[in-house]
């Protein structure tokens, strides 16, 4: 059992990095929500996974109905598990969606619809779980990033590292505006991990085909390239579950000594040295500013 069990709300939970992470913390002893959209449709095999572990294994799992591009389930959902449970500690933003494709060929709409389930429904899950947290004068941000915003990236993947870049920007200025409400914030970097999740399973298209294929002419030998090289990039023994653990291991660590920002990331594509040099460089702004003491305790400088 964890020495300091929480509540966790995890969102995006049905696949990948989220259903990893709710398992593992639930195992850590920790009371876990697996947030879901479509519990009764689509993801109704991934609740009956969560009630089967959680009777076989005697955890504290459970799952809730959070689709992150509806304030109302956001709101339903964080007030199912004050109900429940009475707080709610750590909120892991995980829910995300790829798309693949040159970026012109993405309508406006689509470009929309990547940042409102990326950027704007981590915004929809904190002004439900924010009050309840400032409320207690405690509690953890984990955001899910990416390392496509700090480090290497190819071409052909913009509206979403796009929004990922905008996810990044607004946990770091969440980070210093919760910090004087006792809530810490953590960004966990992973890198490409080509498999073991849905990530690139489900990626969208770019709905204008026909302008797609204008790309294809020109660039279609490169996505091939791409496409095959950025697989032989992330090393056989990259293992999703790392990301869970990594996750658990925050989660667990005493208040003043979680990371800023943690990477895992098995391609290595340079995003931790730039992490390290632009929160170096924050730091000395805030600190020109006079507002040093809004920067996360513990970040990595
Ligand atoms: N795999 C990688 O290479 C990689 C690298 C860096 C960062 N990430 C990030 O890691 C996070 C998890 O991705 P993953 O690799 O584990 O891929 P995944 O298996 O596709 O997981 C994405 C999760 O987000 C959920 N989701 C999507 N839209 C949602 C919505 N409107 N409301 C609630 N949940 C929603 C999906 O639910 P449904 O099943 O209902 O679609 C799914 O559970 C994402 O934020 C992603 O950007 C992934």
């Amino acid at each position: 059992m964890a020495a300091d069990r929480k509540v966790i709300l995890v969102t995006g939970a049905s696949s990948g990095f989220g259903r990893l992470t709710a398992h593992t913390l639930a195992r850590a002893g920790h009371v876990v929500i697996a947030g879901m959209r479509a519990t009764r449709e689509r993801n109704a095999p991934a609740v009956e996974e969560i009630r089967r572990l959680a009777t076989t294994e005697s955890l504290l799992l459970s799952s809730v109905e959070l689709d992150v591009q509806s304030q109302a389930s956001a709101d339903a959902a964080v007030a199912e598990i004050v109900e429940c449970h009475s707080r709610l500690d750590v909120v892991v933003h995980n829910a995300g969606h790829m798309v693949l494709g040159p970026a012109e060929a993405f309508t406006p709409e689509q470009i929309t619809a990547v940042h409102d389930i990326n950027v704007v429904g981590t915004q929809r899950v904190n002004r439900a779980a924010l009050p309840v947290l400032r409320g207690q004068g405690s509690g953890l941000l984990v955001w899910v990033g990416s390392s496509s915003s700090r480090g290497g990236h190819p071409p052909f993947l913009a509206p979403y590292f796009a929004a990922k870049a905008a996810m990044d920007a607004l946990a770091e200025s969440y980070a210093a505006e919760l910090i004087r409400f006792g809530i810490g914030t953590t960004i966990i970097v992973p890198g490409a991990f080509t498999s073991g999740t849905n990530h690139f399973l489900h990626a969208g298209h770019p709905a204008d085909e026909a302008t797609a294929a204008a790309y294809d002419s020109l660039y279609g030998e490169i996505r091939a390239t791409i496409d095959k090289r950025l697989p032989e990039l992330v090393p056989p023994d990259a293992d999703v579950q790392s990301v869970a653990d990594e996750i658990a291991r925050i989660i667990d660590l005493p208040d003043d000594r979680r990371p800023f920002r943690t990477h895992v990331d098995p391609s290595r594509d340079g995003s931790e040295v730039v992490s390290a040099v632009a929160d170096r460089i924050r730091a000395e702004f805030y600190h020109r500013l006079g507002i040093e003491g809004l920067l996360p305790l513990n970040a990595s400088l």
